[in-house]
């Protein structure tokens, strides 16, 4: 029988890819989206929409999840990515980056049905470790969902593995311009895009390495040990 996965935040670039590679190994794909879902229509593919800002849509999500049938993977992928700069309502702003990344992860993962050595990824960010002043409420939330997710790796212990991987640089977003592109890969180590296949082989491994649980896996090109001050001084 074929296994099932839930990927959230499918719809487009990372979680689409993440959704085609699991439909090519000939799983059932549940792919949970927002606003829009590229995929592509496959007869193992079911998409489910909702927005993981608003209580009343992971209700609804929850419940049609908890009538889905037993999954073996699930990763957490949904993410809003928002500087605290653009927010005209902080205390809104907070709550939308802490519903995502940290209430609906908890919601989702109480209400399905878990088919036995079942495993969990949780993507989160070097940012989990390094502040960031423009992104305050991004890190935290993020922060937030790499600690519950180890939580969970407790909790659920002989049931569900649950691993977290820390992305660095994998894939730009459209408004970041080339001089911010040359400062961000000039921090890394291997100093180029990472692209969304190094996440894949990554969510690949830690779903399936059965030892693996509890762990933070960097996948950021070295970014996070890079020199980040000036060593240049003399003794
Ligand atoms: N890209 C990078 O270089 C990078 C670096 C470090 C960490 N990461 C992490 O890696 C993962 C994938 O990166 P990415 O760049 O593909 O992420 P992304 O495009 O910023 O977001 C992933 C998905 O989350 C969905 N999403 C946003 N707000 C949502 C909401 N309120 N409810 C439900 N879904 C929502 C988006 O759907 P809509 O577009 O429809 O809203 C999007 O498809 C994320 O967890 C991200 O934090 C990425």
């Amino acid at each position: 029988m074929s296994k099932t996965i839930l990927i959230t935040g499918a719809g487009r670039r990372l979680g689409k890819t993440l959704a085609e590679y699991w439909l090519t190994q000939g799983w059932q794909v549940i792919a949970h989206f927002n606003t829009v879902c590229e995929l592509e229509l496959h007869p193992n593919l079911r998409t489910v929409k909702a927005n993981l800002a608003e209580q009343k849509d992971v209700a609804s999500l929850c419940q049609e999840l908890a009538l889905a049938g037993p999954v073996d993977a699930v990763i957490h992928n949904a993410s809003c990515f928002i500087p605290d700069c653009a927010a005209t309502d902080l205390g809104k702003h907070y709550e939308v980056h802490f519903n995502v990344h940290v209430k609906a992860p908890a919601m989702i993962t109480e209400a399905l049905q878990w088919a036995p050595e079942a495993a969990m990824v949780a993507i989160t960010d070097i940012y989990t470790d390094i502040p960031n002043e423009r992104f305050a409420a991004y890190c935290a939330s993020k922060a937030g969902l790499q600690n519950w997710a180890l939580s969970m790796a407790q909790r659920l212990a002989g049931k569900v593995r649950v691993n977290v991987i820390q992305p660095g640089p994998i894939q730009f977003l459209p408004e970041h311009d080339e001089a911010y592109r040359t400062m961000v890969l000039s921090q890394s180590l291997i100093r180029r895009e990472l692209g969304y296949d190094a996440i894949v082989e990554a969510c690949h491994y830690l779903l399936s390495a059965k030892a693996l649980t509890g762990t933070q896996m960097r996948v950021d090109g070295g970014r996070f040990v890079a020199n980040r001050y000036d060593q240049t001084f003399r003794v």
